[in-house]
């Protein structure tokens, strides 16, 4: 006789995350970065790892483009279990990377370092492990929250209740928030202090801040 799982009670920003954007749309959302951060023209038997990668859209994104060999590490099981795809999955802490020193060539975030519970000393630590892990002509791409006046004007609709009464997107963005709060305001709140620990261990080969969103590429510091 089977007996029936009991039923693991949700996260509930995991929950919240789950209902922001529909997977299709994420995948095309990922898709339309990395083409941006130039992707297309990199090469595709390239060790590729997605850090914080969540529920793991962004490795059907690196799959699609045409990446073959691809792994995903978050602390989440629960979300791990989601990932669909060929891709190598790893409960880890993105602190202590599970790969050996320059044994990747693309280590890729998005929206995973606004997490860490310290500014700068876990940033510092992380950002050392990507650079450990990646060969001296690899890359390192990061997509995060930034402090733009674009974000300021979301932030004020995600306070109107109205507002999130007619966007369950936003009030699914909103109640993510609520939830990371603490990190969420510690990383919009020190960007000068990231930006000199990205400095430490990164060459910048392309930055912008736009919509909200800081996009960086660059190559470990020797
Ligand atoms: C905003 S989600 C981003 C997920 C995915 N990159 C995306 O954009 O959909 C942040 C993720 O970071 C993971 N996370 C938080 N702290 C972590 C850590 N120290 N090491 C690994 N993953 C972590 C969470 O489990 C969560 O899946």
């Amino acid at each position: 006789m089977s007996a029936t799982p009991p039923s693991v009670p949700q996260d509930p920003w995991e929950a919240a995350y789950s209902r922001f954007e529909t997977p299709e749309r994420e995948i095309s959302k990922f898709m339309a970065r990395l083409r941006h951060a130039g992707a297309d023209n990199w090469p595709k038997e390239s060790a590729v790892v997605e850090l914080f990668c969540g529920r793991g859209n962004g490795l059907q994104a690196l799959a699609r483009i045409g990446f073959r060999n691809i792994q995903g590490v978050d602390l989440s099981p629960r979300l791990l279990q989601q990932c669909t795809g060929t891709a190598k999955t790893i409960v880890a802490d993105c602190r202590q990377l599970p790969f050996a020193d320059h044994s990747q060539d693309i280590a890729i975030v998005q929206g995973g370092l606004h997490h860490l519970p310290t500014l700068p000393d876990d940033l510092d630590q992380c950002l050392r492990e990507i650079r450990r892990v990646l060969r001296p002509n690899g890359r390192a791409m990061f997509v995060e929250p930034w402090n733009t006046p674009f974000l300021r004007i979301v932030h004020a609709f995600c306070n109107n209740f109205l507002a999130r009464k007619c966007s369950a997107k936003l009030d699914a963005l909103a109640t993510m928030i609520d939830h990371e709060r603490i990190t969420y305001e510690q990383w919009l709140t020190r960007p000068h202090a990231i930006l000199c620990i990205v400095d430490k261990y990164f060459v910048l080969e392309q930055q912008s801040f736009a919509w909200g969103k800081w996009n960086f590429l660059g190559q470990p510091r020797s």
